[in-house]
């Protein structure tokens, strides 16, 4: 991970070793005093549709858009996390979960839509699943300010040289063949996940105040994702999990990752409404996703944990019979 041109980010390691040693109750007070974002006041921006409000948009976004915002009409997102939560460094380093080439990838067919999608569509996506929330207007400033900060990361992206644009992360997940096992993965998560997220999934609040967000967010709980998002599908949390996690130093063999990212999704969530509407053609559904009704004769339970190998074999199949 190309930490130097993060210091905030290699502040918070450190502070993270620190705090390993000298035990959690110190944790909020070290970081409170070494993050950048403890010296911020609580002034809300006024909403210019600008490129770097955008950019606090993906950051600070409990602050921003969060459920205790003075202005309702700003009160559009339904847990605290941030989208750097997932996109980490906001997107900027390439690999897992990087936003460098969202410009490009857009507009697309999506499955789970059911049609073609923009950058604005994509964006709502994650508002309504990752972030139990609203769509944004497409004419919001909010909107407008994140689609151009996206649009810059592009722009440097292709300015970017090849060795740069290559990810520092370990060989991508292969997918194992057995059951994904939620109990061994309990065992993976106290040893390398709760030290940061909490022996309770709940993460670690920035502040004392829960409206500025968390610095180690929520891995599951009301605070988290809900059921309908990307990261509630195992094999896109252990693709995840196994390129980024733990931070700054992810370690995590194919099957701990497999393992871990079951866990995790055993764990209660918020509750989106209507997603037997997603997949129109339910045929176009990942493997993995959680939730039904699907267009083949395997269980829930299979697809939330695998094994998947018979599941891909029957659509092969399907579509060599056509
Ligand atoms: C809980 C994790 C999580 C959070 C939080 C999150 N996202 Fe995402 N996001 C994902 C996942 C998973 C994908 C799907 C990646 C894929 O399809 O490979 C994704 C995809 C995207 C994409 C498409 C990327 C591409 O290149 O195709 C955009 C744009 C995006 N997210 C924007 C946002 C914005 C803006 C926010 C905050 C409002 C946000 N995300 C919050 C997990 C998250
Ligand atoms: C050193 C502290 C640390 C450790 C250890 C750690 N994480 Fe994280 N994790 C973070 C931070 C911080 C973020 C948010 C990214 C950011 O703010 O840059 C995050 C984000 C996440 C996310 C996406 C956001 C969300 O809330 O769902 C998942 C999933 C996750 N971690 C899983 C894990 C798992 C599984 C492990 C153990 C294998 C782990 N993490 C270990 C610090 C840590």
């Amino acid at each position: 991970m190309a930490s130097d041109s993060h210091p905030e980010r290699r502040g918070l390691l450190a502070a993270v070793a620190v705090c390993a040693a000298i035990g959690a109750a110190a944790v909020a007070g070290t970081l409170y005093f070494a993050g950048e974002r403890g010296a911020e006041a609580a002034v809300a921006p006024p909403p210019v549709a600008t490129e770097e409000y955008g950019r606090r948009l993906l950051r600070e976004t409990p602050e921003l858009l969060g459920q205790d915002h003075p202005d309702p009409e700003r009160r559009m997102i339904g847990n605290r996390l941030a989208c750097a939560s997932c996109h980490i460094d906001i997107g900027t380093e390439p690999g897992t979960l990087t936003l460098l080439q969202t410009t490009e990838h857009y507009p697309r067919f999506s499955g789970r839509a059911g049609g073609m999608t923009d950058i604005e569509d994509r964006i709502n996506e994650c508002m309504q699943r990752s972030m139990h929330g609203k769509p944004l207007p497409i004419d919001s400033a909010e909107m407008i300010a994140m689609a151009s900060y996206l649009r810059s990361l592009g722009a440097q992206y292709a300015a970017m040289g090849a060795s740069s644009k290559k990810a520092e992360e370990p060989a991508g997940f292969k997918t194992p063949t057995r059951r994904a096992d939620p109990a061994m993965g309990q065992v993976v998560y106290s040893t390398k996940c709760s030290i940061c997220h909490g022996a309770d999934g709940a993460g670690l609040l920035s502040t004392g105040d829960p409206r500025k967000g968390y610095l180690f967010p929520p891995l599951w709980g009301p605070d988290s994702f809900n059921d309908g998002a990307g990261m509630g599908r195992v094999l896109t949390a252990a693709r995840f999990i196994k390129a980024r996690m733990p931070l700054g130093q992810p370690d995590l063999t194919d099957d701990g990752a497999f393992d871990v990212a079951a866990f995790i999704n055993s764990k209660p969530r918020p509750m989106m409404a209507n997603l037997d509407h997603d997949y129109p053609d339910r045929s176009t559904k990942p493997l993995d996703n959680p939730y039904g009704p699907y267009a083949d004769p395997f269980p829930q339970d299979q697809h939330k944990y695998g094994p998947f190998q018979p599941i891909e074999d029957y659509y092969k199949a399907l579509k060599q019979a056509k």
